[in-house]
């Protein structure tokens, strides 16, 4: 029986692929402009990093993180996002000591043991930006720019963005407090998983999706009533800095993110088009990570966004590749000249495509066909005598002689023959 892959990690096939470079190399180009420089990070982590990072209480670090000990006895994790990894590299290679303002960008693979379905896998892709060393709201609001100037470049119109703040150490254990004795009285009411986290992460309940905890969580306190003053302030700025710049929002004070590093502003861009999978990116404030895994203390800020769920927004649209010229030949010697023509015009730059075998010329043109390629070549027996073929233009049909050497075959072309 032959070997399949393992449930949730999928293959990215050609077709599909066009579109992840599409939207890889969108990315890159709005990334930079903002300044940001990629990074990259190993796939593997010692487990403690994202113990400390992400957090004991979370799902991810309780149920869904794929570690083992590997063959020395050393507990190692595939990372399950990529903050922590990039957090422990800024702190490792003392990047701050230089200028503690680090603009970084990584793409790539990342595993969680979750439950597989439409727009969630275990191995999935995130495109994730991190900018550290600044904790003026201005960056907050960059940031939020960037990202939904990406998804505009990408020419969607959902996501949306949605934002909250989750304050900080000094007054997020008095809403903590405030939000547990909300529900206390409606315990009951909470499904297995937010009873259990009602002690160690009792923010949860309010965006889990359980109907019991949305019925328990109605009317609780918002965290943004909340806020101590520095913390009001930094969300009043950050939304009046939006504004300024023209980059929509909406406040959604439930949002309460699966990581414990978060201070203050965190975000979601948000889709209905995706079922319950409706988290396109996602990201927040986290200035008391890089102290946590050992560093100074300095602050954060950062998204990621699932690639996955990205091109499932893109689904409509057409990415594949058409090859410039298709060349068909008839005869072993027109087949050699075809060959010739393909390699040198290859390296002007165009990309070329014959059949390799020769076949006849209906299923040489049933190929072109297939290719669609955008225009093409047919050399015979009279063609070769003459030194000229006809270039057909397959979008326009127009048609013209030129002559068998690649510099001309190239400029017909570029002139549309
Ligand atoms: P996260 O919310 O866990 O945040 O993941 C970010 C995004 O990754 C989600 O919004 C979603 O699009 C995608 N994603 C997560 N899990 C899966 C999955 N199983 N299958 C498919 N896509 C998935 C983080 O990972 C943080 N590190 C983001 C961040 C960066 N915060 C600050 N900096």
């Amino acid at each position: 029986m032959a070997i399949t892959g393992i449930k949730g990690f999928n293959d990215i096939l050609p077709g599909e692929v066009e579109k992840w470079q599409h939207i890889e190399a969108t990315a890159r180009r709005v990334f930079e402009l903002y300044g940001l420089s990629e990074i990259r990070i190993p796939i593997m982590e010692k487990t403690e990093l994202f113990c400390r990072s992400i957090g004991d209480a979370t799902d991810i670090v309780e149920k869904e993180m794929y570690s083992f000990e590997d063959k020395g006895g050393n507990k190692v994790t595939l990372r399950p996002e990529g903050t922590a990894s990039v957090m422990r590299a800024y702190v490792e290679h003392k990047m701050h000591a230089l200028d503690p303002v680090a603009r970084l960008y990584y793409m790539g693979p990342m595993f969680r043991y979750e439950r597989p379905q439409k727009g969630r896998y275990r191995q999935f892709h995130q495109i994730g930006a991190e900018i550290t060393g600044v904790a003026a709201p201005t960056v907050d609001a960059q940031v939020l720019t960037m990202l939904t100037h990406f998804f505009q470049e990408l020419g969607l119109t959902e996501p949306s963005l949605q934002i909250n703040s989750l304050g900080c150490p000094c007054c997020r254990p008095a809403y903590r407090e405030a939000l547990k004795k909300f529900l206390l009285d409606r315990i009951d009411k909470l499904c297995d998983d937010c009873k259990r986290r009602y002690d160690t992460n009792p923010l949860r309940a309010l965006d889990c999706k359980s109907a019991g905890c949305q019925e328990a969580t109605k009317g609780a306190p918002s965290m943004l009533d909340h806020l101590c003053p520095e913390c009001g302030d930094h969300f009043d700025k950050t939304r009046k800095y939006l504004e300024l710049v023209g980059t929509p929002y909406s406040i959604n004070p439930r949002m309460v993110r699966g990581l414990d590093y978060y201070t203050r502003t965190t975000f979601e861009m948000v889709t209905t088009m995706l079922g319950s999978q409706s988290a396109v990116a996602a990201g927040g404030r986290y200035d008391g990570l890089i102290s946590e895994i050992g560093g100074p203390q300095i602050p954060g800020i950062g998204f990621a966004m699932g690639v996955e769920r990205v091109a499932l927004l893109l689904a409509e649209k057409d990415f594949s590749r058409r090859p410039d010229l298709f060349i068909a030949a008839l005869g072993d010697e027109a087949h050699s000249e075809a060959f010739r023509l393909m390699s040198a015009l290859q390296r002007l730059g165009l990309a070329v495509e014959i059949d390799y075998e020769g076949k006849s010329l209906k299923s040489q043109m049933r190929r072109a066909d297939k290719f669609s390629s955008r225009f093409t070549l047919i050399i015979g027996g009279d063609e070769l005598a003459r030194g000229t073929a006809p270039l057909k233009n397959m979008d326009v049909g127009n048609q013209a002689e030129v002559a068998l050497d690649a510099a001309s075959i190239h400029a017909a072309m570029n002139a549309g023959a």
